[in-house]
């Protein structure tokens, strides 16, 4: 990989992490990356980062 970079301050979820968990379990939506990762659920200032994620993977 690349680059990988800390989406979730809160809960030091990282870049690879969330891109794991939508690839393997097919998540769609921020909350569902939050209840597989935990990434989101605390302050919720990286959802839009991981919107962006979703978006990339998922294509939009
Ligand atoms: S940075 Fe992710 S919930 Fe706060």
């Amino acid at each position: 990989m690349a680059e990988d970079i800390l989406i979730c301050n809160c809960n030091e979820i990282y870049k690879s992490e969330i891109v794991k968990a939508i690839k393997e379990k097919g998540l769609k939506t921020v909350e569902e990356v939050g209840e597989v990762t935990t990434a989101g659920t605390v302050c919720g200032e990286c959802q839009e980062d991981i919107q962006e994620i979703l978006d990339e993977i998922n294509g939009r």
